[in-house]
């Protein structure tokens, strides 16, 4: 299996460019098998997750061909609808072709996705909002079944902002006869931007970004073409690696709005930041301060940044408490920072972090997808080097991670 030796590296220095994000397009993507024609989309990070889910396009009757970060799918012909536990479990995603596939064939057999290594991950919130909706569903032998003629319009509450449920809601709605209104929705951009080619498509949604987001069904849906919005994850990850290594960055194609949450905290610890047209400069000359954080639904600091953002606490000026409150075991970064010399006590959701005057690099494991990428960062600052085992868990969300890092004077080595 493959590792990364990452060197205690220099103050990063240059110019990044963020990816299309993972978790727009695996949405859109699934999104296409609405439609009837081809759609293109662009900006399409090309990570293994993408190719699992265009290999479930693909198996459900629809024609993908890839050119670069560009994926043309067509889905003119009647798609089948079962999707096998091989599937679901090599990307949980998969769950999202339920709605898709319920509006446009009226039934699916679909693999419950398991939990993973941050939490048990349910999906009832998905299936309270599709039976709403009228859909029939059973549950047997690890498998969801949903079937409904015509799927109608409902009004649907969510009692989490879920944002798989939210995305999964509005393209079984898309398709279906009426008004559906969801509230208490998600409000993450990644919602905006699937609801931005529903429309495209010639769907009817209006609210995305708000907490109640109401879609009128429509009789059909044609393919168009679509460019996914940057990575607003990826952009922050580069932003906590500028500011553990003291580095002066400026990262290209972003959402400076998409960013607030995370660039508000980098302020607060210290971190210049300068925003610019898709752009930001980062100028961390000096150590970051210790500043507490707690995860929450957009707007608030999201999940996604608590490993990264941890690692950057673990060697700031003074002591923070970060609070997870989105996963009930998003910590397993915690084991093996600790192992890097890092001072984190964790206390149910809360995890206190004492800033270390240094680490020290060590073999540690990636254990999920941004754990993984904490770690990368932290041995960006450690002294000697640090071997990360089980990358695949990186690779499967960050594309070209080393070469991108390496590009602004870091030293990784990835080993075969
Ligand atoms: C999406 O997952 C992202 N994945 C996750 O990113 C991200 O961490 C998460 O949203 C929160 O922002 C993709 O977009 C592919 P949720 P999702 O439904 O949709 C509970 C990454 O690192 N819940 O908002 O699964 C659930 O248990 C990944 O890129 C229910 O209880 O997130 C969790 O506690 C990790 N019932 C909370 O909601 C449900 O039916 C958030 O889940 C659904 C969710």
């Amino acid at each position: 299996m493959s590792k990364y030796i990452v060197s205690q590296s220099s103050p990063l220095s240059g110019t990044v460019t963020v990816s299309g994000s993972k978790n727009s397009a695996l949405p859109i993507l699934a999104a296409t098998i609405l439609a009837n024609g081809c759609s293109v989309i662009n900006d399409v990070p090309p990570l293994l997750d993408i190719q699992n889910m265009s290999d479930l396009l693909t198996c459900l009757g629809a024609n993908v061909t890839v050119k670069g970060t560009s994926m043309s799918i067509c889905c003119d012909r009647p798609i089948s609808d079962v999707t096998s536990y091989e599937m679901v479990n090599k990307l949980r995603a998969s769950f999202l072709i339920t709605g898709p596939l319920l509006a446009r064939v009226g039934k699916v057999k679909i693999s419950l996705p398991g939990g993973c290594q941050i939490g048990t991950r349910p999906v009832d919130l998905h299936l309270k909002g599709l039976t709403a909706m009228g859909a029939k569903i059973t549950q047997g032998h690890g498998y969801v079944e949903a079937r409904c003629k015509k799927l109608k319009g409902a009004k649907i509450y969510l009692d989490f902002p879920s944002v798989g449920a939210t995305e999964n809601l509005i393209m079984a709605a898309s398709l279906a006869e009426g008004l559906t209104i969801i509230e208490n929705a998600a409000v993450e951009p990644e919602i905006v931007d699937l609801s931005n080619y529903i429309n495209l498509l010639g769907g009817n949604v209006v609210g995305a970004g708000t907490d109640t987001i109401k879609i009128t069904g429509v009789s059909e849906l044609r393919g168009t073409t679509h460019t996914v919005i940057p990575d607003r994850i990826e952009a922050g990850t580069f932003l906590t690696a500028t500011a553990m290594t003291g580095g002066k960055v400026r990262i290209e194609n972003i959402m400076p709005k998409h960013l607030k949450p995370i660039t508000a905290k980098m302020r607060e610890s210290g971190i210049k930041i300068t925003e610019g047209d898709g752009y930001i400069d980062v100028d961390a000359s000096n150590k970051p301060k210790a500043v507490d954080i707690k995860t929450m639904p957009y707007p608030g600091f999201p999940t996604d940044m608590q490993a990264p953002y941890t690692s950057m606490m673990t060697i700031a000026d003074g002591t923070s408490m970060v609070i997870e409150t989105i996963f009930e075991n998003r910590f397993l970064h915690v084991p093996e920072l600790k192992r890097m010399g890092a001072n984190v006590k964790i206390e149910g959701r809360t995890a206190v972090v004492e800033g270390a005057k240094k680490l020290t690099g060590a073999q540690v494991k990636a254990t999920d997808l941004r754990a993984g990428a904490a770690l990368v960062i932290a041995g960006l600052v450690a002294d000697g080097t640090t071997e990360i085992s089980d990358i695949h868990h990186i690779e499967r969300g960050y594309y070209n991670f080393d070469e991108k890092l390496n590009s602004l004077g870091a030293k990784i080595i990835k080993t075969q």
